[in-house]
């Protein structure tokens, strides 16, 4: 196939690298330095397996910054444009994906258009109305930062949202670069498919809430967290995975997924979805006037990332949990390597971990690594299973 595929962040990326074992890709970016990385076969993300697919593969790959790019002659388009979320509108930012179907359309393009970037219920189908010439179909992406390639590679399920005829070639070659024979391919609607998608990542951050509630309440009770959570995940109809207690659930998609699927429930009897986003803010909150209370004077921040392999601090919890403690009367340093600059945010920024932990009398970590782990006697974290 010959595939031409816009966005070169996480999803577009991983995705353009695994199809281009086998197929002809052209990754697209308006971000001209991200390109040049890539034609240097440099990774502009931290990713365990990016860098070693772009050393090592044979990839029948190359990038392009141009967005007026020839389309013609292209069997398929994927779309991986960013969906931030518009507090103005209550939901997704979906501009940039309409600017290229409008583009798609003029140019009369009668290739297939796949939309990987995560989109409210009924986003696509209102652009295949719109847009009646054009093919499009939504097929969820559902990797982790950190682990995108390998997510990519070994994926639990595609989920094909649209006409079953046009995505199927789409799945099989999908399937055919995975690396997981047990990968399941399930066909749906546009609209279920959009649904599946917001649906996952809500229950994933119900689980994150729920078990952060759990740490609120050990830790205002005085009880063993650790043993509580190990106690309720020994009914295997929990399980013990994907408890580990943080300062919140953060990151790019959790926040803006659960937000756009409350407004698409658009209904009063709709609760669960309110009480999540809630409960998270409370958590933060709690966590704040946690570090607050402890009187400390000069405070260090280990990393601002979410998870310890990742360098997308996009909607991370600790810096929500910095926005309050910056109202406070405490000096505030952030030490993470991530930070080129000796200011963040009105923060000031070390680049050297011994400073961090010298000046501060507290260290606040989300997640523990080898490095803090070392000075764990200073160090406030709810990480308790050492996991992300
Ligand atoms: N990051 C994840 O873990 C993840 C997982 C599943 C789904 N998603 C969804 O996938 C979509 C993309 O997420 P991401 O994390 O890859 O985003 P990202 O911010 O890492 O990458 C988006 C890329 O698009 C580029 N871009 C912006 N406007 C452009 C334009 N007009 N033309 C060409 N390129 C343009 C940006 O420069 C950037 O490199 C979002 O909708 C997100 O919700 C993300």
């Amino acid at each position: 196939m010959k595939i031409l595929i816009f966005g070169a962040g996480y999803v577009g990326l991983s995705n353009a690298v695994q199809l281009a074992i086998k197929n002809e890709v052209v990754l697209v970016d308006i971000d001209k330095k991200k390109i040049e990385e890539l034609k240097k076969k440099i990774s502009p993300i931290k990713d365990s397996l990016l860098q070693e697919y772009l050393d090592k593969e044979k990839l029948y790959i190359s990038f392009e910054s141009d967005l007026d790019i020839q389309k013609k002659g292209y069997d398929l388009i994927i779309i991986a444009l960013p969906t931030n979320f518009s507090s103005k509108n209550n939901s997704f930012d979906t501009t940039q994906i309409e600017d290229l179907l409008q583009k798609l359309s003029t140019e009369k393009f009668n290739g297939l258009i796949v939309i990987k970037s995560t989109v409210g219920i009924g986003f696509t189908e209102k652009m295949s109305r719109r847009y009646e010439r054009l093919s499009i179909g939504f097929v969820p992406e559902f990797l982790r930062e950190g682990s995108a390639l390998a997510d990519c590679l070994n994926p639990s399920r595609i989920i094909c949202g649209g006409e079953t005829s046009k995505l199927k070639p789409f799945a099989e070659e999908v399937l055919s670069c995975c690396k997981n024979s047990k990968t399941e391919l399930l066909f749906t609607s546009t609209m279920e498919a959009e649904a599946i998608k917001l649906l996952s990542n809500s229950y994933l951050a119900l689980r994150v809430a729920f078990f952060n509630e759990v740490d609120t309440l050990a830790m205002t009770k005085n009880l063993d967290s650790k043993k509580v959570i190990n106690g309720i995940g020994l009914d295997p109809r929990i399980g013990s995975h994907y408890n580990n207690p943080s300062f919140g659930y953060g990151g790019y998609c959790l926040p803006k997924d659960t937000k756009q699927l409350n407004t698409d429930f658009n209904n009063p009897e709709n609760e669960l979805m309110k009480a999540v986003i809630k409960s998270n803010n409370k958590r933060i909150k709690f966590i704040a006037e946690c570090i607050s209370n402890m009187g400390i004077k000069k405070l260090g921040v280990y990393k601002i990332s979410m998870k310890k392999d990742s360098d997308n601090w996009r909607d991370s919890s600790i810096l929500e949990v910095l926005k309050i403690l910056k109202k406070k009367d405490i000096d505030i340093c952030i030490y993470d390597p991530l930070i080129k600059k000796n200011n963040f945010l009105g923060f000031k920024a070390l680049n050297n971990f011994d400073e961090l932990k010298k000046t501060s009398e507290l260290i606040i970590a989300n997640r523990i690594d080898k490095k803090i782990s070392k000075v764990k006697n200073k160090v406030f974290s709810r990480d308790i299973f050492n996991e992300n």
